[in-house]
């Protein structure tokens, strides 16, 4: 499906999971709604956003299995979770000594927002070390909800991480924290579009993602979904024409969260399009063949490095993408050479004392492309150690 997308030719690209890839098709949905935008603008954003954003919004929850009122489209997970972080920071409110439960897989920018709302308030942001190997969900939520204390207000966690790609057991986790009278947020990031999603049966108090990544929507497409008995607690952190909006209409959650100033609506409008894009092309089946594919390379690369993997290579733990274990090097310099002596993006990752190859595979993702990518690792690894072993 190479021809599916926009991607440069000459370039091996094995990172889907950073930013994405749109499909042209939906691209071209993309600039459509950009253009009626410009050739009406007063018309468009003045009258026709309601509805449309409300079809968007619909057409969403639809596939996320909630109901479109409990439904924000945001740019960005960044941004969807900072409202969360910062809501919950002042409303709930955290004080000196509560602690949010969180893992030592979570994304960095994150981490700094849980940070810099705990700082100042002597609030413990608690990133427990979860070393791999991964079994099972349960033996996964034992070893992560054994660190909830007396002070524990907030679990936060990723549905798949960052660095480790692994895909957390949220469900379990979820049921289990609330029946300690916890409040779960979740980082779904990388989730719509590689899982199977239904948010009312997820059931977190709020769970942001994005479209941008593995649903293919243009970039500067995510959500944040938040249970209704929450929503009071947030705050929308700009406030503009939706707060105290009068009559209050449908959904207060809504108004007060979807129009923050002027800006650009059309990678929410396209996210119809993504959708309806992916069930076109049986995406179920896609998504596979990709795991079979992630497989092969995976295991390609434990053949070569004899490296543990961090959990069993099952859909349970992780979908398209996959951190793969190589030998530990210098993972800024390998991947610098991966890229500019043999055009293959892909992030090299340092992690938990070890070194990954995180590996994303697509629809437009080709075997002779993952034999590429073990063949170059096997001649660059030994060649650019990790800088610990050449101070030592
Ligand atoms: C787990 C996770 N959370 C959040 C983000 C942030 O996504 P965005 O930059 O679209 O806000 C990422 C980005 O890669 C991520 O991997």
């Amino acid at each position: 499906m190479r021809g599916d997308f926009l991607l440069k030719e000459d370039v091996v690209f094995l990172n889907h999971g950073s930013f994405g890839a749109c499909p042209r098709e939906v691209f071209e949905i993309y600039q459509t709604w950009q253009r009626e935008l410009e050739a009406e603008p007063v018309t468009f954003l003045g009258r026709r956003f309601a509805p449309v954003m409300k079809q968007a919004r619909q057409d969403l929850a639809a596939y996320l299995g909630a109901d479109a009122d409990d439904l924000v489209y945001y740019p960005n997970a960044t941004q969807g979770l900072n409202v969360v972080i910062q809501s919950l920071a002042e409303n709930l409110p955290l004080v000196a000594g509560d602690e949010i439960l969180s893992t030592s897989h979570e994304y960095g920018a994150l981490d700094k927002a849980w940070t810099f709302v705990s700082e100042p308030r002597g609030v413990i942001y608690n990133r427990v070390e979860l070393a791999p190997p991964f079994t099972t969900a349960e033996e996964f939520a034992d070893r992560f909800l054994a660190h909830v204390g007396p002070r524990t207000r907030i679990v936060y966690l990723s549905h798949i991480t960052s660095p480790t790609a692994l895909r957390f057991p949220v469900e379990l986790i979820v049921k289990r924290a609330r029946a300690l009278g916890l409040i779960t947020v979740i980082d779904g990031a990388h989730a719509p579009g590689q899982v199977a999603i239904n948010l009312t049966e997820i059931d977190a108090d709020f769970y942001s993602g994005n479209c941008h990544k593995w649903l293919c929507a243009p970039k500067g497409s995510g959500f944040l979904h938040a249970r209704r008995d929450m929503q009071k607690l947030l705050r929308p952190v700009i406030i503009g024409h939706g707060w105290r909006t009068t009559p209050p209409g449908e959904s207060v959650y809504v108004h007060e969260h979807q129009w923050r100033g002027t800006f650009d609506p059309a990678p929410y409008l396209t996210v119809p399009a993504a959708i309806e894009f992916q069930a076109h092309h049986d995406w179920a089946r896609i998504r596979a063949d990709a795991h079979v594919m992630a497989t092969y390379a995976m295991n390609r690369l434990i053949d070569a490095f004899g490296e543990p993997p961090m959990s069993p290579a099952t859909t349970d733990w992780w979908i398209q993408m996959v951190a793969a274990p190589i030998g530990r090097c210098d993972a800024g310099a390998v991947s610098t050479r991966l890229y500019e002596d043999h055009n293959i993006v892909i992030p090299i990752i340092d992690w938990g004392g070890r070194t990954f190859a995180r590996i994303s595979v697509q629809a437009y993702t080709t075997r002779t492309e993952l034999d590429l990518l073990v063949d170059a690792l096997v001649d660059l690894v030994p060649k650019f150690p990790h800088p610990s072993a050449k101070s030592g």
